[in-house]
């Protein structure tokens, strides 16, 4: 449950000035689970075109992806990232919570709110990976629900190095995909 005070809304482009000053405010905290970021990421104009690049894969379906708000302030992110629908009907989870907002169960609701409205959309499994030495977000996906199910060496480019994941999975309902879904083949 999200804590009082909080709220997780759908990402827009008007949130580019609180994005760009939530990244700049955590950006050594984001540093170790993040890529490198071009300095441009920590701007107004930069996080309008991120943010304007974002929407269009919302539009297109291969995404969603909310903002955590407390009063004016962007104080967390969560995605669904990679939305792939046929015989896979996933997607991949991310997310981050601003330092000073730590351990207050904003993660968990968030990845919490991000299956929900993945059932919604009709996907079937939510994954995620995590550096094996990230045990916050490993606590974060346990909480939600999430099993880990494998650990994939040098899986995502991340702090400027290969980095090796625990990957994790939540399988939404098992309910049989209509015969009519498309198919790979
Ligand atoms: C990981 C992160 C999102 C957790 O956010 P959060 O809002 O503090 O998480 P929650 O309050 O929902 O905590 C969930 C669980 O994690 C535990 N936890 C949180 N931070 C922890 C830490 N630093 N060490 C150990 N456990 C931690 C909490 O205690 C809780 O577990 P519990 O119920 O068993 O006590 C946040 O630390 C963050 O933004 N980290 C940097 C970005 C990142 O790692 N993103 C995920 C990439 S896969």
């Amino acid at each position: 449950m999200l804590p009082d005070g909080y709220r997780i809304v759908p990402l827009r482009v008007d949130h580019a000035e609180a994005a760009a000053a939530a990244y700049t405010r955590n950006r050594e905290h984001l540093a170790p689970w993040d890529p490198v970021r071009e300095e441009s990421f920590y701007t107004v104009e930069g996080q309008q075109d991120a943010l304007v690049r974002q929407l269009s894969l919302v539009e297109g379906g291969l995404m969603a992806a909310w903002v955590i708000e407390h009063g004016p302030d962007v104080v967390g992110r969560v995605n669904l990232n990679n939305v792939v629908r046929g015989v896979l009907c996933s997607a991949a989870v991310g997310y981050w919570v601003d330092q000073t907002h730590l351990r207050r169960g904003l993660a968990t609701a968030a990845v919490e709110h991000a299956c929900r409205e993945a059932a919604a959309m009709g996907l079937h499994r939510v994954e995620a990976g995590t550096m094996v030495h990230n045990v916050a977000s490993q606590r974060v996906l346990l909480r939600a629900g999430f099993e880990q199910y494998g650990m994939a060496p040098r899986f995502l480019f991340i702090a400027g190095d290969w980095q090796d994941h625990n990957l994790y999975q939540r399988i939404l309902h098992d309910a049989p995909l209509p015969v009519t879904a498309p198919t790979f083949g």
